[in-house]
């Protein structure tokens, strides 16, 4: 069963619950050097997407774990996003790099699979995105 998605450019919703852990939340021509929301409303997450300047697609908890502010209106800078009420950086791998000893943010697991991003909604979603043909997502 396909996720419905909203594909509004900048705004994207998932209103049903991930198949299998993973769900399919946005075309990945859409993901890019900008930093774009997507809301799964059934548990009402929000998720920053965006690329590093190599391509690699990343998905960010937009819940900043400084204090917790939805980073929905952070900005890329370099490859890491940055949360505007305190400009903590956070990279690729979820780590601060401006500020010392400041907690990480959260990255959920993305595979690209047929033009389209998934995401691994639990830390026990299988290995295999449903559709692709091995545990690379491919
Ligand atoms: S709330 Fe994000 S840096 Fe302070």
């Amino acid at each position: 069963m396909e996720t419905p998605v909203d594909q509004r450019p900048d705004r994207l919703t998932a209103r049903a619950l991930p198949d299998g852990g993973w769900v399919r939340c946005a075309r990945s021509a859409d993901v890019g050097r900008t930093v774009l929301v997507w809301r799964m409303t059934c548990q009402t997450r929000t998720v920053l997407l965006w690329r590093t300047r190599r391509g690699d697609a990343v998905a960010t908890d937009a819940r900043c774990p400084h204090r917790q502010y939805v980073m929905e209106d952070a900005r890329l800078v370099g490859d890491t996003v940055e949360c505007p009420l305190h400009e903590h950086r956070f990279g690729p791998d979820g780590r601060c790099v401006n500020v010392r000893k400041a907690s990480a943010a959260r990255v959920l697991e993305v595979r690209e699979v047929d033009g389209y991003l998934w995401l691994a909604m639990s830390r026990d979603a299988p290995l295999v995105v449903p559709g692709s043909r091995d545990a690379t997502g491919r």
